[in-house]
């Protein structure tokens, strides 16, 4: 998710472009179907819009030919997205395009899953309608690249956000709830927060913080899309009273795995928590599993030691944002990352890559990228870069 960039500028078509920006208004809110946006237009100019809200709910095509109504009769669509040709939840978009008698359809990217879709691009042409695809649908797959994270390796995109000091401690001491970034790093953490489907801690985090991990402000609409909220556990357990199961608007989930005490999970249930089970010998892939079981694209962790150190051994982490306060933590601060070095002594190999960085309020706030990059092709290395002057 770029915090500094807008890649929708790479996007040469405006009406496509804009049908992207449409698309947004759904992230947090549509996983496990991807984004879309689609816009209809007559002569270069907007008649109606539309994106697809949640899961169940109307594609975006649906709805901006029903707010055009007799406008759409030889407009020219614009959709993020190949339109569907299969009867799910909803009736194809194909034919309800095709039924409304539009005249161009001009189309982001190719729908990949092929399980329930494809065609949808032939069947429109054969119908008469003129199709057009994005020259380039790198902008397009970046967008949905959890959905794609999730139809490739049937687990979320994970993204990993960390508060941390100079000398790079995540706390000042072990045991302990640590102010450590200002209130621009906690910005982008609501931020973060707002954008995520599901947010994820370790049990050792509610144990100690007790947060309540919601998003709040600063801006209003942040308020108002407080992610699925989940705590992670092994075999210690969080205790029911924790404010994360107190704190509307819907109670936090427990994840925990089979070598978990079941009388504790029963207490848990009994508090009214719901519980997921995983298998132990799983790991933390099935634990991400069970997360996409429960409908959930990407979830944003927020890891103290323990969970930082099995998530980077496990090689599950898609994005890494840091936010870098300038206090020291010194001997006494945990440290972040308690495994082994990455490549030899006389040679550190890198995991992530930079891709985006900046300075908000008194924090530096850097995005990485995993070195093997993700399944929307995006990751490698894509920054801007500055020279030395
Ligand atoms: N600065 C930041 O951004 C930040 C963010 C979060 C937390 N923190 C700090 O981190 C500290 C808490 O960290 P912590 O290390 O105690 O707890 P943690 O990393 O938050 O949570 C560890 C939990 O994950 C569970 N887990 C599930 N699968 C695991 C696996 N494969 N490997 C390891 N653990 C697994 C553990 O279960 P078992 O107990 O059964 O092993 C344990 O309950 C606090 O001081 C908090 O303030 C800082």
């Amino acid at each position: 998710m770029p915090l500094f960039s807008d890649p929708s500028v790479g996007i040469a078509d405006p009406l496509l472009r804009r049908a992207y920006i449409v698309a947004e208004r759904g992230r947090g809110t549509v996983s496990p179907n991807p984004l879309v946006g689609c816009v209809v237009a007559r002569d270069g100019r907007v008649v109606a819009e539309g994106h697809h809200a949640r899961a169940g709910g109307p594609h975006a095509e649906v709805v901006a030919l029903d707010a055009a109504g007799p406008g759409a009769r030889g407009a020219d669509v614009y959709v993020t997205l190949e339109p569907c040709d299969h009867h799910g939840r909803t009736p194809p978009c194909t034919e309800r395009l095709l039924a409304e008698g539009v005249a161009s359809v001009t189309i982001g990217m190719r729908d990949p899953d092929t399980s329930v879709s494809g065609g949808g691009a032939e069947r429109l042409a054969a119908g008469g309608v003129r199709v057009r695809f994005a020259d380039d649908p790198g902008p397009f797959r970046a967008q949905n690249e959890a959905w794609l994270t999730r139809l490739v390796h049937r687990r979320p995109f994970v993204r990993v956000k960390a508060a941390l000091t100079l000398d790079a401690r995540p706390a000042l001491s072990a045991g302990t709830r640590s102010a450590i970034t200002s209130s621009g790093g906690r910005d982008v953490t609501m931020r973060l927060r707002a954008e995520s489907t599901a947010i994820m801690v370790g049990a050792g985090t509610v144990d100690v913080d007790d947060p309540i991990l919601t998003a709040r402000g600063p801006l209003e609409e942040h308020a108002a899309r407080t992610p699925r909220r989940y705590v992670l556990a092994r075999t210690s357990l969080p205790a029911p009273g924790a404010r994360v199961f107190q704190t509307p608007p819907e109670c936090a989930a427990v994840i925990a795995s089979g070598a978990a005490d079941p009388d504790a999970l029963e207490t848990l249930r009994n508090a009214g928590v719901r519980v997921i089970g995983y298998p132990a010998d799983g790991g933390i892939l099935a634990a991400l599993e069970a997360l996409a079981a429960d409908g959930v694209d990407d979830v944003l962790v927020e890891p103290g030691p323990r969970l930082m150190t099995a998530l980077v051994e496990s090689e599950v982490i898609d994005e890494l944002v840091t936010i870098t306060a300038g206090g020291l933590g010194g001997d006494e601060a945990p440290a972040w990352y308690t495994g082994p070095i990455t490549g030899a002594a006389e040679r550190l190999v890198p995991l992530f890559v930079p891709i985006e960085s900046g300075i908000v309020g008194t924090d530096v706030v850097t995005v990485w990228r995993t070195v093997v990059g993700s399944p929307s092709g995006i990751g490698k290395g894509s920054a801007l870069r500055c020279s030395l002057v």
